[in-house]
């Protein structure tokens, strides 16, 4: 189990950072055009990718090897136990504030901002956590 939930959870990374990117992209690009559907339904995709990491991410925290809170002078463990976890369930919670803001705000320029704000502060912070990943290549899937 352990492995397969491994597997999924770093090839769904790519899943999240595609439509990520496309949310950030589109927020950007629309400047004071329409909230479209489709608009909504990406920034929807993204929130639900990132949600499912999330979950799959706990599960794994539970069951990996590398999740060890006594042997915190290990950079590898630390960075599972602590980093990893830290910056991703922050940019979930960023990704989760934006979409909401989005959906609360009235015009079309404030729910195109919110998204490209929030979004981009997520991804910022998801790269971040990627790239200073310990113990593996960071393409490893
Ligand atoms: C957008 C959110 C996230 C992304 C993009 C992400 C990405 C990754 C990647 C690329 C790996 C390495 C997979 C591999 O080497 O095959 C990984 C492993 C892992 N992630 Fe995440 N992650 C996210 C969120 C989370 C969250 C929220 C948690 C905890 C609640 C979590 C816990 C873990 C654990 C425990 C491992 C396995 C470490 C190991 O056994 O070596 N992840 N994650």
């Amino acid at each position: 189990m352990y492995t397969g939930l491994l597997h999924l959870h770093s090839f769904l990374r790519y899943v999240v950072l595609i439509l990520v990117l496309l949310s950030i992209f589109q927020a950007f690009a629309a400047g004071n055009k329409p909230y479209t559907p489709a608009n909504k339904k990406v920034n929807l995709f993204a929130l639900i990718s990132a949600h499912t990491q999330l979950l799959i991410g706990l599960v794994l925290y539970f069951i990996s090897p590398n999740v060890n809170f006594s042997d915190m002078s290990n950079p590898t463990t630390r960075y599972w136990t602590v980093e990893h976890i830290t910056m991703m369930v922050l940019a979930i919670v960023l990704i989760t504030i934006g979409y909401s803001k989005s959906k609360k705000a009235v015009e079309p320029k404030a729910k195109h901002r919110a998204i490209y704000i929030y979004y981009t502060l997520a991804i910022v912070i998801v790269l971040l956590a990627i790239l200073t990943m310990k113990g593996r290549p960071m393409w490893n899937i």
